[in-house]
């Protein structure tokens, strides 16, 4: 595992962007697991910048989104499928066939997380995939539990996470209480991991997932059983390191 602590937010933000970019341009038709969340944005507004200058291309690149809400249709301005478009879809050359969020209003879950994990295996496999991590460790929304979950699947949300995510609606009322995500299995297929982390409200987090057991109660600490992972961590998230 590589760590780099970086001056601030918008280093993190770079140097994110250029793990990605280096990868991306090995390969035309690159697979690209991505996140939603604060963490995320400057690194999208760099990507956004690469495919302006014409480094970066996404006209053969296929994105599979790590997470939705369950109940909110693509097009509700809280979902994560709005998200993706407002803050990377709508300014890259991407085709709107090769992107993939999971739908939050699926008749039948089962069904469409196993179709979901089949479209990523057709896909060939996740190259790289962006991730941030909750206060609490969660990735994707694969919560603090007692069981590792390997696909894609349902799950509820905890309290602290419905906190957490609570600055982005009315109130935490409002907050849907269950999301589909990729599993931890999923998630750990992807041939290279990047995140990034900043913030004082992250650093308890990054020092479990690094310095802590491997456990499912802390779903970020599977990194370390990957083998090329690169985490981007600003001088707050890497303060208890
Ligand atoms: C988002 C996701 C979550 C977030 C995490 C951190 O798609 O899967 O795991 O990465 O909740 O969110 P922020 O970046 O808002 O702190």
């Amino acid at each position: 595992m590589i760590v780099k602590v970086c001056e601030n937010y918008a280093e993190m933000s770079r140097m994110a962007a250029e793990a990605i970019a280096v990868e991306m341009e090995k390969k035309k038709n690159f697979v690209l697991g991505l996140a939603t969340g604060s963490t995320p944005v400057g690194t999208y507004g760099n990507l956004i910048e690469m495919n302006k200058q014409g480094r970066l291309d996404f006209s053969e690149v296929k994105t599979f989104n790590l997470d939705e809400y369950c109940g909110l249709y693509p097009s509700h301005d809280q979902s994560f499928n709005y998200f993706m478009y407002i803050k990377l879809f709508n300014y890259i050359n991407i085709k709107n066939e090769n992107v993939h969020v999971p739908f939050g209003m699926a008749a039948d879950y089962d069904s469409w997380c196993k179709g979901y994990e089949d479209a990523i295996a057709k896909a060939g496999g996740l190259d790289l995939q962006l991730l941030g991590m909750g206060s609490n460790g969660h990735i994707g929304f694969n919560e603090p539990s007692d069981e590792f979950s390997d696909i894609t699947h349902t799950v509820q949300l905890t309290e602290s996470t419905i906190k957490d995510n609570s600055r982005f609606f009315e109130c935490a009322d409002d907050v849907p209480k269950s999301a589909v995500t990729m599993g931890i299995g999923t998630i750990m297929r992807a041939r290279k991991i990047v995140m990034g982390e900043n913030g004082a409200n992250k650093a308890k987090g990054v020092k479990a997932m690094l310095e802590g057991p491997v456990t499912p109660r802390m779903p970020a600490s599977y990194l370390q059983n990957h083998a090329d992972v690169s985490v981007f961590l600003d001088k707050d998230a890497a303060s208890l390191l």
